[in-house]
Order: structure tokens, then C-alpha cells, then sequence
């Protein structure tokens, strides 16, 4: 689909359940998406009941039928291998594909996402029909892209997956000993004999909540075999897919910051990136750009594609909000600006019974053109014609960087103490943010990514620095780079053992402070700092630190820990690393990344209000500046560059005025090199 030679603008489609049809209105539909400018359709999400009705029977003549009518209609296919939902006599017959929840209960025949990734029947199963999908089909050459399954995700606490889990440590660990010490079972006496000793850890064990646990080691190692054991399953596929058709590419869809399944693995894996983004309806701008972001990211800034979101309404939220008019549009740009290629929908027809009857669609249950919702897909469709492929390719250079690690979102999500207010993803959002408003653009790197190539590099809550992390980070900043760490940073390796010998552990001589407490703030507590004549709040996490070479910058005010640093810098090497020891507000997070940003050399693209979002994309074809206006108003923007908005061919000067409706988008282009 993506960077592929058949594709030569941004695609333009979605999900489509014919099977849920009669086949008399397959026509019509195809002449309503044509009219919408629809130029690609996901295929057989959810067909296995159909294509496999028993163990031995395959049955394609739905699928060949719209297969070939979708093709004889110019339309691009993204082919699904339908594993996402099991078929009932597999249940019946092999109730080892069954999961078993967190609590213990076993599961029944229902729902979907619902296979033990373990078991050997879903894996035979879902591998055998992924394999004759691809033979059956080979030949079309409009099938763009492989969907594997559907929004991989969960968990199972099954006999099949304890099994598994005592083979994947045995794989890991070599020795009982070996488990035992990496997860400090002496703690309790819970040390194991065997590996048999071992079980799932869940409700029946060591967990008391879902997020709490008696031992986060196997907590922690138990989310690490769970992710892998679900990625197993999408590779088994991808292999049978790719040995018969080895130049589509094949994908599964995401879920942006999911916490379950370690994305950055994942990303290497896949042959491209694509995710479903369904804004909360009281979701900021920021919140979806950060996933986008996010999903940018886990491939090393490859464009990723938009495989859902809801042109209208979705049906599961508490409060399933319209999107106002213009704001479809609005949302599919951003995923464009922040490196989408692709932009699709869930659902193309509103099916007519179960849950999602009343989730938005391109066609209504009215069944015809003339509707709102219609009229703003057709618009954004003829909008992609006119692009064609000027954008395609196009990615986003940074110099700065923020670090997101699953692992440590685990770790600390199972940490107990120091506050159930702590939330990796609330810390890593406050550094976005902050980034996103001054239009500067950032990538989400894993601690895997080479870091030499970014000049100003923040990770939010490094709790858990996995082996070798520390090295990279000390090379970094001593060859000139700006680091910036924060609170319940350094604290334990990768199996969550503290690192002893004071906080925060090996990050110590590169922030040149020593951590000796840290006060957590209940609810509506706040200490304070001032910093350059600006007093703000201190809340959630205060550190008390000494400095050890570091110089403070400000300090607390209230407490018996007034006058001890909250924010600190050391020169180390060429580069520096500074701590921010508290969490503060916006404000605060805006005026040290914009200050650390400028000392780096590193420059928005523009000076916008928060409400318009710039981002920068460039290729061959020159360097795109997409401007975003999420506000209710209308803005004037003094340009920095001259270029032409793509979208209505309107020129500009350098210095010109854009102005921008509310809710309208412009993309210009420009000849601004990086
Ligand atoms: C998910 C699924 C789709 C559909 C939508 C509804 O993203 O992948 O099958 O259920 O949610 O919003
Ligand atoms: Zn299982």
C-alpha cells in the first residue's frame, strides 16, 4: 500500500461488510463510493464464519463476487485474513482457542479478539485460511495491501499460555535460579522450585488489582510473553501471506498508545504501519497528534497509514459526539501531517443490526448521497485526486526527541508507589505538548533508536534504564547532545530491581545529582518554584535531591525541602543533562523546552497560537508546511516562506498573510530546505 509502485496518491477508503448484505445492493454501493471518490476498500475483516463454515469446508464464492466487482470498479483492495473472529464450531469442536480472563472465568463462544494466541488449533486454523486467501487471490494485482486479523490485542490466562509462559522463560532465563533472582522471589518466600511452580500471574495469583501485583518481575515478564505470544500469531500469518505473494506488503491495524502490546516490537515486524485513531470526544488536539506521532515513530518515521477512524460518529464512546462539520476533514489532514499516506474509514455502509449499527459510515442507513456527512467525504475525496502524489514519501525531519519505551510503561504502571497519579503517558504528553504548540517538531524514538542524529533529547520518566541505555545516553550528551530527564528517572533495570547506590541509579553522573527522597503530593497539593522571575506549581512527585556537580536552577519554596533544586543542569562532556525534578503545568513545560530548543539550535517552523497546528513534511517534490486550524475562529498567519497551498493553488509570498477559517486546513508548498 504504502511505498508501493501501484499506489500514486493518498488512498482513500475503508472497511467494507458486504457479507452483512444482500448481494442486489453490492451495485449501488459501488456507484456511491465512486461518487465519494473511494479508492480503496478493506475486504473480509470478519468472513471466517462464512469462508470456513467447518473444519474441512472452504467456501469463497461471496468474497470472489466482490472481489471482482470491486476490482471491475477501479478500486484498490486491502485483503483481510479474517482471524480476528473465530468461527463457532471451532469453539464448539476446539474450546482450547478459548481465552481465560484476568479473573480466572473462561470464556465462551462470543465476542471477537477473542483466540488464545496460544492455541494450536487458532494458530493452525488462522495460518491455513491466511494461506488459501493468498493462493485464491494472488493474481489481483489491485490488492494493495495485506490487513492481517483486526486490531490484535488482550490477553488470556489460559492452561495453553501458562504452558507457553513457563517455555518462554525457560528460553529467557536458562535456570529456575535465574527467575528466582530476576524476580527477587526471596521477598515472601515465593521462591520456585521448578519451573511448573510457575503460574499466570493474574487474580488467582499475584495481583490484587489490575494494576497491582505482589511481584512486578513476573507481572512485567508476563506482559512481555503476552505481547510476543500475540505477535507470534500475526507473523505465522504474514509468513503464509508473504511466501505466496512476497511483493504485497502487509500490515495489521493498530492502536496508537496501546498499552497492551509493545508497539516498537511490533514495528518490526510489519511491513508498514497503519492504526485506528477514535478521538475521545473530549480528546485534545495534542492527544491524537501524540499518536500519530507515536505510530510515526515505532518505524523510524516511515509514513504510516490511517486505516480507521469514523467519518462521522462512533457508536462505543460514552458520548458518541458528532464530528462538526469540517472536522472529519480537519482530522484526516493531521494524520497527513504527521506522516500519513493513507486515509481510511471505518465503516464504508452502516450495517443494520448489533453494536455497531450505529456507528458512523460513508453510506448511511438512508442509503443515498444526499447527506452531510456524504457531501464532506466527497470533498476530502476529490481534494486527494488533486494532490495526487505530491506528498507521498514525505517525511519529517527532527532534531529533537522524546523517548517512549513500553517496557517502562509497564514497569511503572505495576510500580507500587510512589503515587497512583503517576501515568507514563500524562508525563510523556506534558513534553509533547509542549513541543506541539511551539511547532517544533519531535520524534517518539524507542531506546532502541540511534540518538546521534538528534540534538536535544527528552525521556519523561525513564524509571527502568535497561542495560546499556545509560552508555548510549552518556554518549550522547557527551558528543554534544542535550538530554533532559525527570522525576523517577534511573530507578531499576530491566526487571524492575532497583539500582542501589542512590537515585537515579546510572543516569547519576550524567545528570550529576543524587536523588535521596522523593515526596509524593496527594490530589490538590502543590509546592512551588520560581523560575526566571515566574513562580510555578510543583505537584505529583517532588524530589529531594542533592547536586553533585549539576547546577540548580530553581528551587522549591514551601516545605521543609525549600531551597533544595526542582529543575537542574549539568554540563557533561560537550552536551548537558538537566532534571526537572517535579511536575509543573504547560507553561512551565513550554518555556524550558523552547529554551533548552533555541540554546540547541533548534527553531520552530513557525510562531502559531496553540489552536493551529504546523507540522513539516518534506521529499523530492520539496517541503510541505501544513497548517491545522482547530479553533472555532478564524486566524491570519504571517508566513515565513513563500509557497502555494496545494489545496485551492493560492500563491504566497514570504510575509504574507494565510488566513485560515475555522477549522480549515492549508498545505503549502515550499522550497524551504532543511
Ligand atoms: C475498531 C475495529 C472496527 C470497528 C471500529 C468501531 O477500530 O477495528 O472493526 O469495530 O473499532 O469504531
Ligand atoms: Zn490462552
Amino acid at each position: 500500500m504504502i511505498e508501493s509502485s501501484k499506489v500514486q496518491k493518498i488512498l482513500y477508503g475503508g472497511d467494507y461488510n458486504p457479507e452483512q448484505w444482500a448481494e442486489d445492493t453490492w451495485e449501488e454501493d459501488m456507484r456511491l463510493l465512486k461518487l465519494a471518490h473511494i479508492d480503496i476498500v478493506t475486504l473480509n475483516v470478519f468472513s471466517w464464519a462464512a469462508l470456513q463454515p467447518s473444519e474441512d469446508t472452504y467456501c469463497f464464492d461471496k468474497l470472489d463476487k466482490i472481489m471482482d466487482m470491486v476490482t471491475r470498479h477501479g478500486m484498490k483492495i486491502c485483503l483481510a485474513t479474517s482471524t480476528a473472529a473465530h468461527p463457532a464450531w471451532m469453539a464448539r469442536k476446539h474450546p482450547d482457542i478459548l481465552r481465560t480472563e484476568f479473573n480466572g472465568m473462561k470464556r465462551k463462544f462470543g465476542s471477537r479478539h477473542n483466540s488464545c494466541p496460544n492455541s494450536p488449533t487458532y494458530r493452525k486454523y488462522s495460518v491455513a485460511l491466511a494461506a488459501k486467501l493468498a493462493e485464491r487471490y494472488k493474481s489481483y494485482d489491485n490488492i494493495v495491501s495485506w490487513h492481517i486479523a483486526n486490531e490484535y490485542g488482550g490477553e488470556c490466562y489460559c492452561e495453553n499460555c501458562e504452558k507457553a509462559f513457563r517455555v518462554w522463560l525457560q528460553d529467557k532465563y536458562k535456570t529456575i535460579d535465574a527467575v528466582n533472582k530476576a524476580w527477587d522471589t526471596a521477598f515472601w518466600g515465593h521462591t520456585f522450585y521448578d519451573f511448573d511452580d510457575i503460574v499466570l500471574p493474574n487474580m488467582l495469583s499475584e495481583h490484587f488489582e489490575v494494576n497491582r501485583t505482589t511481584f512486578q518481575g513476573i507481572s512485567l515478564d508476563y506482559r512481555r510473553f503476552n505481547s510476543e505470544s500475540i505477535l507470534d500469531c500475526f507473523r505465522l500469518e504474514y509468513d503464509a501471506v508473504h511466501a505466496i505473494t512476497p511483493d504485497i506488503p502487509i500490515t495489521t491495524n493498530l492502536m496508537g498508545n496501546y498499552q497492551p502490546l509493545d508497539y516498537q516490537m511490533w514495528a518490526k515486524y510489519m511491513d508498514f504501519i497503519s492504526w485506528d485513531n477514535y478521538p475521545a470526544y473530549n480528546a485534545t488536539l495534542e492527544d491524537t497528534a501524540f499518536k500519530h506521532n507515536l505510530m510515526r515513530g515505532i518505524k523510524q518515521g516511515k509514513p504510516f497509514a490511517l486505516m480507521e477512524q469514523t467519518p462521522s460518529v462512533t457508536n462505543w464512546h460514552p458520548y458518541n459526539a458528532l464530528k462538526r462539520p469540517g472536522v472529519m476533514r480537519l482530522w484526516s489532514y493531521q494524520a497527513v501531517a504527521h506522516g500519513a499516506d493513507t486515509v481510511m474509514f471505518f465503516q464504508l455502509k452502516r450495517s443494520i443490526g448489533a453494536c455497531e449499527k450505529y456507528h458512523g459510515a460513508v453510506i448511511d442507513h438512508a442509503g443515498h448521497e444526499n447527506t452531510r456527512v456524504f457531501r464532506e467525504i466527497t470533498q476530502l475525496g476529490a481534494e486527494f485526486d488533486k494532490i495526487g502524489s505530491l506528498t507521498l514519501g514525505a517525511r519529517t525531519q527532527s532534531k529533537a526527541a522524546i523517548v517512549f519505551d513500553w517496557d517502562n510503561w509497564w514497569a511503572t504502571y505495576y510500580s507500587a508507589g510512589p503515587s497512583v497519579n503517576l501515568q507514563y503517558c500524562d508525563e510523556i504528553l506534558n513534553y509533547y505538548k509542549a513541543f506541539n504548540n511551539l511547532n517544533i517538531s519531535v520524534d517518539f524514538i524507542g531506546v532502541e533508536d540511534d540518538l546521534s542524529h538528534y540534538s536535544f533529547v527528552v525521556a519523561p520518566v525513564l524509571y527502568m534504564v535497561k542495560p546499556g541505555y545509560d552508555e548510549k545516553i552518556r554518549q550522547f550528551v557527551k558528543n554534544g547532545g542535550n538530554f533532559l530527564t525527570t522525576f523517577f528517572s534511573g530507578y531499576v533495570d530491566d526487571h524492575d530491581l532497583v539500582t542501589v547506590g542512590g537515585y537515579p541509579g546510572k543516569l547519576r553522573d550524567i545528570l550529576g545529582i543524587w536523588v535521596e527522597e522523593e515526596d509524593a503530593l496527594p490530589d490538590a497539593a502543590c509546592n512551588s518554584f520560581t523560575y526566571k522571575g515566574i513562580t510555578y506549581p510543583a505537584t505529583l512527585l517532588c524530589d529531594l535531591l542533592h547536586t553533585e556537580g549539576a547546577q540548580s536552577l530553581c528551587e522549591y519554596e514551601q516545605d521543609f525541602y525549600a531551597g533544595m533544586p526542582a529543575l537542574t543542569r549539568n554540563e557533561f562532556g560537550k552536551g548537558a543533562a538537566y532534571y526537572a525534578a517535579t511536575r509543573s503545568n504547560a507553561d512551565f513545560y513550554r518555556t524550558l523546552v523552547h529554551e533548552i530548543c533555541t540554546e540547541t539550535g533548534i527553531c520552530p517552523i513557525i510562531d502559531t497560537p496553540d489552536c493551529i497546528e504546523v507540522t513539516e513534511r518534506t521529499n523530492a517534490n520539496g517541503t510541505f508546511l501544513f497548517f491545522l486550524n482547530h479553533d472555532e475562529k478564524s486566524h491570519d498567519i504571517k508566513l515565513n516562506h513563500a509557497g502555494t497551498n496545494i489545496l485551492n493553488d493560492v500563491a504566497y509570498r514570504d510575509g504574507d498573510t494565510l488566513t485560515l477559517p475555522a477549522k480549515d486546513v492549508a498545505i503549502i508548498l515550499t522550497d524551504k530546505t532543511n
